[in-house]
C-alpha cells in the first residue's frame, strides 16, 4: 500500500524507464511499402505523401540496398501501371513482363537476400479502379478469384518470396495457396490482408498509384461491398479465421491507428503472426501536421508506431519504417 509501493520509483529517470520498458521497436519489425512506375531516373515525390517517392526500376535498385543497410529486409511492391495497360479483366497485371514482374526481379538482383512480397489485387490494373472485376456493375468474386490466383502465382515465378493478397475476396487465399502447391511453390508465403476496412485513409495511397474508383455511372463509387464496415468487430475475427483455415502464413489489420481495438483482440485468438498496415492517410496525416508546426514528427511517429506494436503488432507496414530506424541510430 501507499506509501510504500510509490509507482513513480520505476520512472525516476530514463535509465530505469529503459529498464522496465515493455515495448522496443527495432528495424526488424518493419515492411516497407514501395511504389514503382515505368521509365529511367523517377524518384517523384508523391504530393499527399511528402517525402515518399516512386520509383522507376533502375532507381529502385539503389533504394533497396540502402533500405538493407539500415537494417529493414523486407519490402511490399506496388506498381503504378500505365494508363493503356488498364482494362476490366486484370491482362497486365499476369503479364509475365509486367511491371511488378520486372520490379520482383530487380529487387533480388540488386539485394538477393531482400524478402519481397507483392501486392495482389486488380486495382492498380483496372481501368474502373476496383480490386476485382466489375459485370453488370458489380465487383464479382470468383472471377476475380481466378485472375488473382493467376497474378499471384505469376508473382511467385517472377521470384516472389509472399504474396500479399489486398482485394479482400471471398476465397482467394484458398485459391492461391492450392495453385501455388499444384506449382511447387510450397516456400511462397502468403500475408492476407485479413481485416482490411473500407477506410478514408487510403486516399494519398490512389493518388500514388492512380488507382481511385472511377466517379462513372452503374460502377460503385467505393469498395464497401468487398472491404469491411468499420463499425464492425465480430466480422474481423471472422475473417481473420478463415484466411488462416485457407492458408494464409500471416494476417493482417488494416488500418492501423483506429484499429488497434482489432489488432489486439486478433493477437490474442490466433497462433499466426499478425501484421498491421498503417495506412497513406496516417502518414499523410502527421506529415502535414509536423509540416504546418503544430506536433513534433518525430515524438508522435515513435508514440504511433510503438503504439501499433503494443497492440500487438508482430510486423509494421509503414511508410515511416526509414525515418524511425534512421532516428534509432
Ligand atoms: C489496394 C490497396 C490499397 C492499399 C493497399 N492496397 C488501397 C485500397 O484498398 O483502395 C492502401 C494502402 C495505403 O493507404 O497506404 N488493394
Amino acid at each position: 500500500m501507499y506509501p510504500i509501493k510509490r509507482n513513480r520509483r520505476l520512472r525516476t529517470n530514463e535509465a530505469i524507464r529503459s529498464l522496465v520498458r515493455e515495448t522496443i521497436i527495432s528495424p526488424n519489425d518493419f515492411l516497407v511499402p514501395l511504389f514503382v512506375v515505368e521509365g529511367k531516373g523517377i524518384k517523384e515525390e508523391i504530393a499527399s505523401m511528402p517525402n515518399y517517392y516512386r520509383y522507376s526500376l533502375d532507381l529502385l535498385q539503389a533504394e533497396v540496398k540502402e533500405l538493407w543497410k539500415l537494417g529493414l529486409k523486407s519490402v511490399l511492391l506496388f506498381v503504378k501501371v500505365p494508363d493503356n495497360l488498364k482494362d476490366n479483366k486484370g491482362t497486365e497485371a499476369i503479364n509475365p513482363d509486367g511491371l511488378m514482374q520486372r520490379a520482383i526481379k530487380t529487387v533480388k538482383n540488386a539485394c538477393p537476400e531482400m524478402l519481397v512480397m507483392t501486392d495482389v489485387a486488380l486495382d492498380p490494373y483496372s481501368v474502373y479502379g476496383h480490386d476485382g472485376i466489375i459485370e453488370n456493375g458489380k465487383v464479382v468474386n470468383d472471377d476475380s478469384v481466378d485472375v488473382l490466383t493467376e497474378m499471384g502465382l505469376s508473382h511467385a515465378e517472377a521470384g516472389a518470396d509472399f504474396l500479399a493478397p489486398s482485394d479482400m475476396m471471398d476465397g482467394r487465399i484458398l485459391s492461391i495457396r492450392e495453385a501455388l502447391e499444384d506449382d511447387g511453390f510450397t516456400d511462397v508465403g502468403i500475408m492476407s490482408y485479413s481485416a482490411k476496412y473500407a477506410s478514408a485513409f487510403y486516399g494519398p495511397f490512389r493518388d500514388a498509384l492512380d488507382s481511385a474508383p472511377v466517379d462513372v455511372q452503374d460502377i460503385p463509387k467505393d469498395k464497401k461491398t468487398y472491404q469491411m464496415d468499420y463499425a464492425n468487430r465480430f466480422e474481423a475475427l471472422r475473417e481473420t479465421e478463415m484466411d488462416i483455415d485457407e492458408g494464409a502464413d500471416i494476417v493482417m489489420v488494416k488500418p492501423g491507428l483506429c484499429y488497434l481495438d482489432i489488432v489486439r483482440e486478433i493477437k490474442n485468438e490466433v497462433d499466426v503472426p499478425v501484421a498491421v498496415y498503417q495506412v497513406s492517410g496516417e502518414y499523410a496525416m502527421l506529415k502535414a501536421a509536423a509540416e504546418k508546426g503544430w506536433l513534433d514528427h518525430d515524438a508522435v511517429m515513435m508514440e504511433q508506431i510503438t503504439a501499433i506494436k503494443r497492440a500487438g503488432a508482430d510486423i509494421i507496414a509503414s511508410y515511416f519504417a526509414k525515418d524511425v530506424v534512421k532516428l534509432l541510430s
